[in-house]
């Protein structure tokens, strides 16, 4: 899911008041998170890490007591401790809430490709006394040309006894007991369509050995939260010998550009000029991998609950024709009309069940329904994750028992599972703190191989097993999807990564000595430098300063035109500083800045220089925004310029 910035609609829907002391703030509403923990912002106060008096130089050759998930004379990753004081602070756990708390009223079956959808008798006396009506509507895709990613219709409510038949793309069930609504709640199934049917019957599987594949992402996890916040998600991964990526380095800030990484090995700024998704059609038009497979006769299928801040769709177009053979954002938008049951902003229950169950279930479905056929599918969670790093924990036993179900129904003797995330969390307390920063760039990753697989490709698979303590980055999973359709005998050429040419399949072995210059991440998102803090003299820390207030405050001069000047000119309060290990491969060293302006905000950026700060050249990467700025841009309308302004 995307970085939330103002959209008109958004802006009409959500003003929300804040009483915090005597104040009364009216903010506008663009970032769910901003308005979960403005109030913890406020009050918390920022820790500066740890000085010492000199620079800490260390030199990678040198001993070092810290442990490193990767080590090599190139890259230094951090291997910090999931419950660490600092991560703690931040870290509650929270128990699973129900939706409802009757039993479901509907059920659905699916038998020789026929859905029906039951009224459980049983039930019915939890819901009334008296007796009960129910009728159904019929939920199809908007036919608009422009934008039928946009809207759903949704057919007049006929009443049905007993049982109804999913004939469309989803049903919307209402039960009624004397003229007062008692149920209501959307169904789908995943059903084989004609072309579908024709489309398997003409696969051959004889000279064709497909290797199925499917993505389960929960967005903004990173690896150590996956493991403070999922314990017994991550306890049946690790039994179940699933295999981890640990140095898997996210390669830009957000979702999208993250997930085009993997789809099209495009960075964010070619996924902007060749798949532009702020023009309708462009998507349509762009090389993601999930049409190869299609084309190559899998079927495929993509699901991603939050419909309305979506990958795709938030501020951009999304699909004119659906992207895959299975394509569930009508379902996800009809469940999303539902009484909406918000945690951290994020609507954790549509109706009687959770977002995130309803996602798991459309992965049971799929992969179920094509276990012997090749099928690719793509699906995301949000709405349990995306704020708050402890919201996880209220669906730790449904993923897990997501996966043990995947694994009982012979899913994963069939698909090779990719279960990740883009990033970790990205604003907000914990980003303030050392953990804080490595979470945000790495995501959790694992990969659960059918049983087959390593006897069928035994070196790939070895060649999996060493990378999983290198530097890998979303490119190398672009290369390995590509690999899958060559290893599979299909008619597929490999096309290096356009962002990244070196780049290579995690099948292959990836160099041991592997630089992020190798793997094209930009410096400000690489976890390899090794950062030490490092109190720097009054002299370097006033350059740095300066080049940091020159950056922002230029920023919003360019943006003059959008509203630039509406926002506070800033000035530095406090730095904190973090500098780079000493790498033997090259002379640029990097140092990591942290500083709390006047207005209130904090920004983050790695500046790159060679020999002394105060006479280098020096070259400053992306500024991060890391407090919650939502109650302070309000006056701007401007995604770009929102992150850096402060309104006066
Ligand atoms: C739903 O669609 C099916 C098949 O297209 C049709 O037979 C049925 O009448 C529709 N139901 C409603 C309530 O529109
Ligand atoms: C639907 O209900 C009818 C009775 O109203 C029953 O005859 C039929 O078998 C049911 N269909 C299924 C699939 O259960
Ligand atoms: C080939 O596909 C058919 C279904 O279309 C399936 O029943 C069969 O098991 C498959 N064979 C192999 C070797 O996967
Ligand atoms: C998965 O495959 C193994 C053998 O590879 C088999 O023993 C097991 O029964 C299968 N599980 C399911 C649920 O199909
Ligand atoms: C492979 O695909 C190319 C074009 O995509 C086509 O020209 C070629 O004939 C195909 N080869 C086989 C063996 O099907
Ligand atoms: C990727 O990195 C290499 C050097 O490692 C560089 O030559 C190339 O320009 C980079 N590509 C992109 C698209 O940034
Ligand atoms: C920076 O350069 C000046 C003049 O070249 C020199 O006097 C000064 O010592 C240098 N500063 C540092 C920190 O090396």
């Amino acid at each position: 899911m995307q970085e939330f910035i103002i959209s008109n609609t958004w802006k009409k829907v959500f003003v929300v008041i804040f009483v915090s002391g005597c104040i009364l703030l009216t903010i506008s509403y663009y970032d769910y998170a901003a308005l979960l923990n403005y109030q913890t912002f406020v009050t918390r106060t920022y820790t500066k890490p740890t000085t010492t008096e000199e620079p800490t130089e260390v030199d990678v050759h040198n001993e070092d007591k810290r442990s490193y998930l990767v080590s090599s004379t190139k890259c230094k990753i951090l291997d910090l401790d999931p419950f660490s004081e600092d991560a703690k602070k931040y870290f509650k756990p929270l128990k699973y809430k129900t939706c409802t708390k009757n039993d479901l009223l509907t059920y659905v079956t699916k038998e020789d490709n026929i859905a029906t959808i039951h009224i459980d008798l049983e039930v019915i006396r939890q819901y009334t006394k008296g007796s009960l009506s129910c009728c159904y509507s019929n939920i199809t895709r908007s036919t608009s040309p422009k934008n039928p990613d946009d809207s759903i219709k949704i057919s007049n409510c006929k009443e049905f006894h007993n049982n109804v038949t999913i004939m469309q793309e989803a049903v919307l069930v209402k039960c009624s007991s004397k003229n007062t609504k008692v149920y209501e709640n959307v169904h789908t199934s995943v059903r084989i369509t004609k072309d579908v049917q024709k489309k398997i019957s003409s696969f051959d599987n004889t000279t064709n050995q497909p290797i199925s594949v499917l993505f389960v992402g929960v967005d903004s996890i990173s690896r150590l939260n996956f493991r403070r916040a999922l314990p017994n998600t991550f306890k049946f991964v690790e039994d179940h010998k699933w295999v981890s990526l640990n140095g898997y380095n996210k390669i830009d800030d957000n979702t999208f550009p993250n997930l085009m990484a993997i789809l099209t090995g495009f960075d964010q700024l070619t996924a902007y000029k060749v798949c532009n998704p702020k023009v309708g059609g462009s998507l349509d038009k762009c090389p993601m991998l999930w049409y190869s497979y299609r084309d190559l006769g899998y079927v495929t299928g993509y699901a991603e609950d939050a419909a309305s801040i979506s990958t795709f769709n938030y501020l951009k177009k999304g699909f004119i024709k659906p992207p895959t053979d299975y394509y569930f954002r009508p379902y996800v938008m009809a469940t999303e009309k539902l009484n909406k049951m918000t945690v951290s902003s994020m609507a954790y229950c549509t109706g009687p069940e959770t977002s995130g169950e309803r996602i798991m279930n459309l992965v049971k479905d799929f992969g179920a329904t094509f276990k012997q056929n090749p099928h690719f599918g793509f699906f995301w969670m949000n709405t349990f994750s995306h704020n708050d790093i402890s919201t996880p924990t209220m669906m730790d036993n449904k993923l897990k028992n997501f996966l043990t179900n995947l694994d009982n129904s012979g899913i994963t003797n069939n698909s090779l599972i990719i279960f990740l995330s883009d990033h970790g969390i990205r604003f907000g307390d914990i980003r303030l703190t050392e953990t804080g920063w490595l979470e945000e760039r790495l995501p959790y990753i694992y990969f659960s191989f059918p049983p087959w697989f390593k006897q069928r490709f035994p070196n790939q698979y070895n060649n999996f097993l060493d990378n999983a303590n290198k530097l890998t980055t979303p490119y190398d999973l672009h290369m390995t999807l590509q690999d899958i359709l060559t290893m599979s005998q299909l008619n597929y050429t490999i096309k290096p990564s356009d962002a990244c040419p070196k780049c290579m399949s995690l099948f292959e072995k990836i160099p041991q000595e592997r630089s992020c210059e190798d793997a094209n991440i930009t410096h400000h998102w690489c976890t390899c430098s090794g950062y030490n803090p490092t109190k720097l003299d009054s002299e370097s820390e006033s350059r740095l300063k300066q080049v940091i207030t020159d950056k922002l405050n230029n920023i919003l001069l360019n943006k003059a035109d959008v509203g630039g000047d509406k926002c506070s000119i800033y000035t530095v309060d406090e730095i904190s500083t973090r500098i780079s290990q000493k790498f033997s491969y090259k002379k640029i060293r990097y140092v990591l800045v942290t500083v709390k302006t006047n207005p209130k905000a904090v920004f983050e950026t790695t500046i790159s220089y060679t020999g002394d700060i105060v006479n280098s050249t020096l070259e400053i990467g992306p500024l991060s925004r890391l407090d919650y700025y939502a109650p302070h841009t309000y006056c701007v309308a401007d995604a770009y310029l929102k992150k850096y302004c402060y309104c006066k």
